[in-house]
């Protein structure tokens, strides 16, 4: 599996302390930016990352600024995205479970590195459930397809 990571400059740090249990986990990534702390766009970096999943370039991301929110905003307008903002393992594990999130989006500025780096691993080795979770993803995958076509 290889995943593409985003971050702003809010991001950056804890970036840096994901990325050793990448490693430990065996997983291959892409850093698609920003690498260091001047002041950027969360836009442009959220844009790279969501739209490489969207294609299905990439099987999953992850997406960091300050809060999670602007990347949050940005990654769930692509379609086929399922992005999930989470500040606690419950809530990175539930969003795979039951929602097949396919980007964890981490708030920077919010969370320490060992929360991050729990965060990390609960949501690499939880798998989706399926069934009734997979009726409601193809409701959420209807609402896209009415919405191109309007
Ligand atoms: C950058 O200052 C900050 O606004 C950004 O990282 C993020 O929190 C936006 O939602």
């Amino acid at each position: 599996m290889k995943i593409a990571i985003g971050c702003d400059h809010a991001g950056v740090a804890l970036k840096n302390k994901i990325v050793p249990v990448l490693e430990e986990l065996d997983i291959e990534w892409e850093d698609f930016g920003t690498k260091d702390e001047e002041s950027v766009d969360y836009p442009d970096f959220g844009e790279k990352v969501s739209e490489a999943i969207s294609k299905g370039e990439m099987e999953k991301g992850i997406l960091i600024c300050g809060t999670g929110i602007g990347m949050s905003i940005v990654a769930n307008k692509f379609p086929g995205v399922r992005a999930a903002l989470c500040s606690e393992d419950y809530s990175a594990k539930m969003s795979r479970l039951h929602n097949d999130a396919n980007v964890l989006v981490l708030p920077g500025r919010i969370i320490d590195g060992k929360t991050a780096q729990d965060i990390v691993k609960a949501w690499f080795k939880t798998s989706f459930e399926g069934g009734r979770h997979q009726r409601r993803l193809d409701k959420i995958k209807a609402i896209e397809s009415h919405l191109k076509c309007q």
